[in-house]
């Protein structure tokens, strides 16, 4: 599923839309309204009752206590006026707004948004080392190259080799605001993967050299210079990506890894990690076998093993072992991949990748094959069942027979199946010791000794308790080479496999988990705008990021899925003599209803448009000769 073209309704295209796009992009009609920034927009109280301060139960109460507070503060930076969102703006960027920045601020006030500063940092990450390159060359790579969407004179034109999916939507996006738009040249990637993993030390000299100023307001100047270089350019820039085989001469076993690696800081433990170079043979190193590389304890920075820095959690840079737990990294479909720092545009990306994102494409599309036709969130929360929902396809990369337990659609469907949890627990005595607590599979192991303290455990319960309340199952189980779809020699054994569920239906259940497929997982946004709970484990990256709060819009799963049955236990409880566990209902359809509420104010299509008019504008700014002195200064000349 790499260059995506369509329409085109092949048994792959089912398959492909069945997996990442079951989304409800279609017309958003808000239930209510937004108002002043004191009515938080959540009808339910933000404090959960019970609690005596500075005393917490559980430690999901305390994370989520915690979560509220933080995202209360992030609310309360709400600005109701443009001088007030220029102040917040110097004050969060160290700089002059760009050029057009009034024009934008009453753009969003035109659209009813919410406005907080933090909401775009990452296009501030993004585009940062750009400042560190000299802005001819930004113009000419970006429109040389082969995939481009054209900005001119306000109106919009794309670059293609043929119809294009991902080229289509985001020139329609592109396409709403142009009229607003400064001249660029925005170039694409078409691949669903991200491409550019460019080495920390490269990145970091880039960052090093970036100058931007506040110079005072009589020096800024607020015309950008427009693209009339490029017309007689003849610079012909062709991708400069490596072309890695596998295994690959320069980089070895592992070339896509060791690219990755190198894109970390130096002091994180993905660095100062070797490279399992032994992952592939049939033979590993004993520790390097797929469920030896889980967690026996808690993962680092946890709060008594559940996430409490979501960014960490999703940063394969502080969690190293990822190299042989999750698809991308042991075999990514694609590898190409380029070193060199470039303008290049995409939906999603790791989190050292350098692609400078936009809202994914699919996020945008409304047609009835993507959306599911209709507006529907589900039912209301006691009326749904009370048990998971997975359906999805065994995608995370190519899968073969001697790499699928690393995978981590696997490992998840392997955890929540019932009977693969059983064996997994059979006492020592009935099992070589050296396999007690490991999966049939092999891709999963249950942490000895407990350490979540869930109550099943201790009883020898946990696969019962998972099979009462699991519906997860693989539609197509993606075999290498290709075997009759949907089934697959290697892990018939071990998954059974079914129909598709659409989205609708799977929003009759409580709890919905979002696990990475090939890259992110395409139907977050419909999770969220669902009134169920997603629960979520990911190494992508994607636009909204910074306006999403964990535990307070979603729960955060760690990658490796230890945390997972703590966190149910934590919500639907657990009933065994003589530790029964109470469950908690109240915060689940909490934090559900929250999140549904928050996606229709701040993930709608109008909040896209104003992500992508905000990112253009500063785009434009770092690709102009005299960028340095471009800024919106309106306000302090007024004052
Ligand atoms: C923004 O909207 C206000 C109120 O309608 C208007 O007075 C102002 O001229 C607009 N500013 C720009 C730059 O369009
Ligand atoms: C740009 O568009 C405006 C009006 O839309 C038109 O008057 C002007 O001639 C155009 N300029 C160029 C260079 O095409
Ligand atoms: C491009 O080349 C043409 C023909 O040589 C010339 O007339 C025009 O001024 C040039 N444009 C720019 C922006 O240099
Ligand atoms: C979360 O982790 C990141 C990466 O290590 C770090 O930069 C950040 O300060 C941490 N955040 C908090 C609140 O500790
Ligand atoms: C809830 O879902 C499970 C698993 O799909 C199913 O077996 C059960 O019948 C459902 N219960 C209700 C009340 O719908
Ligand atoms: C659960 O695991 C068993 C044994 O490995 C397998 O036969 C069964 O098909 C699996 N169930 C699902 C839903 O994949």
């Amino acid at each position: 599923m790499h260059s995506s073209t369509f329409p085109k309704p092949s048994w792959r295209f089912l398959q492909f839309l069945a997996l990442t796009t079951t989304l409800l992009v279609a017309t958003i009609l808000l239930t209510w309204t937004y108002g002043a920034p004191t009515h938080i927009p959540l009808s339910i109280p933000l404090s959960i009752p019970g609690l005596t301060h500075g005393s917490y139960e559980h430690p999901v109460d305390e994370l989520i206590a915690a979560a509220e507070a933080d995202f209360k503060a992030v609310l309360a930076k709400e600005v109701k006026s443009l001088d007030a969102a220029a102040k917040a703006y110097r004050k969060r960027r160290g700089r002059h707004p760009p050029p057009g920045f009034a024009e934008w601020y009453n753009f969003t006030v035109e659209h009813g948004a919410l406005v907080v500063e933090d909401f775009f940092d990452r296009i501030y990450d993004d585009l940062g080392p750009f400042w560190g390159i000299e802005p001819r060359k930004i113009r000419q790579q970006a429109h040389s190259f082969d995939f481009v969407i054209s900005v001119r004179n306000g109106s919009t034109t794309q670059k293609s080799d043929h119809e294009r999916a991902w080229m289509n939507l985001w020139h329609q996006l592109i396409g709403t605001i142009e009229k607003f738009l400064p001249d660029v040249d925005v170039p694409i990637n078409t691949m669903d993967e991200s491409r550019l993993l460019v080495p920390w030390e490269m990145i970091n000299d880039y960052m090093n050299d970036a100058r931007y100023t506040m110079p005072p307001a009589s020096d800024a100047i607020s015309e950008f210079s427009g693209l009339g270089d490029l017309d007689n350019s003849t610079y012909d820039w062709k991708w400069q990506g490596p072309h890695i085989t596998w295994p690959d001469s320069e980089k070895g076993r592992r070339p896509y890894w060791s690219l990755v690696r190198a894109a970390c800081a130096p002091d994180t433990p993905t660095r100062k990690t070797p490279v399992f170079e032994d992952i592939w043979s049939d033979h590993p190193r004993p520790e390097h076998a797929a469920a030896l590389l889980l967690p026996t304890s808690f993962p680092p920075n946890t709060l008594r093993g559940y996430v409490q820095n979501w960014t960490q959690a999703t940063d394969p840079c502080y969690h190293p072992h990822l190299q042989g737990l999750h698809g991308t990294f042991v075999e990514p479909l694609s590898l190409s991949t380029s070193e060199k720092l470039f303008p290049l545009f995409g939906g999603s990306k790791l989190p050292m990748n350098n692609e400078i994102l936009l809202p994914a494409a699919m996020y945008w599309s409304d047609m009835e094959l993507y959306s599911g036709g209709e507006e529907s969130h589900g039912l209301p929360w006691p009326k749904k069942n009370n048990s998971l929902i997975w359906r999805g396809a065994a995608t995370g990369g190519r899968n073969k027979k001697e790499n699928w337990p690393r995978f981590q659609r696997h490992r998840f469907l392997s955890m929540v199946n019932g009977t693969q949890v059983s064996t997994a627990e059979l006492p020592p005595g009935e099992v070589d010791p050296s396999i007690a607590g490991i999966g049939p599979g092999g891709n999963f192991r249950l942490p000895p000794g407990n350490p979540y303290g869930v109550s099943v455990v201790s009883e020898r319960h946990l696969g019962d308790w998972i099979g009462s309340f699991s519906d997860a199952e693989f539609m197509d189980l993606v075999c290498f080479p290709n075997e009759n779809a949907p089934t697959c020699s290697y892990t018939n054994e071990f998954y059974s496999v079914t129909e598709m569920m659409p989205m609708k239906e799977q929003y009759a259940y409580k709890y919905l988990p979002d696990i990475d497929g090939n890259s992110f997982s395409g139907r977050y946004r419909g999770f969220l705008r669902s009134t169920s709970l997603p629960i979520k484990a990911t190494v992508y990256k994607e636009w909204h990021d910074s306006r999403l709060f964990p535990w307070v819009h979603f729960v955060p799963m760690d990658n490796t899925f230890i945390d997972f049955y703590g966190i149910m236990e934590y919500f639907i409880g657990s009933d065994p003599e003589p530790t029964p566990k109470k469950g908690h209902d109240e915060a689940a359809r909490k934090i559900a209803e929250q999140g549904q509420k928050w996606a229709e104010t701040v993930l709608r299509r109008e909040d896209m448009q104003i992500y992508v008019y905000r990112l253009l504008l500063e785009y434009a700014r770092v690709s102009d000769d005299r960028r340095e002195r471009l800024g919106f200064v309106e306000d302090l000349k007024a004052a």
